[in-house]
């Protein structure tokens, strides 16, 4: 599964992992490092998920909001789903938040 990274002066402080189908780009899972988060990377790890899905020509992007895992530092699920709302990804199911791009 292809894996991109987000970098501060070369260090590598995030990634996500994404797949490809059809026209939509699907994130398996993102991160921010620990001792980075909570400094307003997000933005950037969105801005670079936004710019390699419209590299490779998708026309959409889907994640499920889960805090519910070993990696999550958000208290509700809620307040996750508020910060992709935030960021333009509607919800379009029980699990699935999309981005039209
Ligand atoms: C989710 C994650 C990528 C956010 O990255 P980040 O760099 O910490 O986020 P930022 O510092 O840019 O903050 C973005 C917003 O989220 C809010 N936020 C960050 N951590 C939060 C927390 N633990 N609880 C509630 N809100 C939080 C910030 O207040 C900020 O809100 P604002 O834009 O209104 O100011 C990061 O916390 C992470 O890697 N978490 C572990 C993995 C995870 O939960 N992945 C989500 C699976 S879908």
């Amino acid at each position: 599964m292809p894996k991109s990274f987000i970098t501060l002066n070369k260090l590598k402080i995030g990634y996500y992992l994404y797949s490809i189908t059809e026209s939509d780009f699907y994130i398996h899972n993102l991160e921010i490092s620990i001792k980075y988060r909570g400094k307003g990377y997000f933005k950037q790890l969105i801005e670079n998920i936004k710019q390699t899905a419209k590299t490779n020509n998708c026309q959409t992007i889907t994640l499920q909001p889960e805090y519910q895992n070993d990696l999550s530092n958000f208290d509700t699920t809620e307040k996750l789903k508020q910060l992709y709302n935030s960021y333009g990804f509607n919800q379009i199911n029980e699990l699935f938040f999309r981005l039209q791009l």
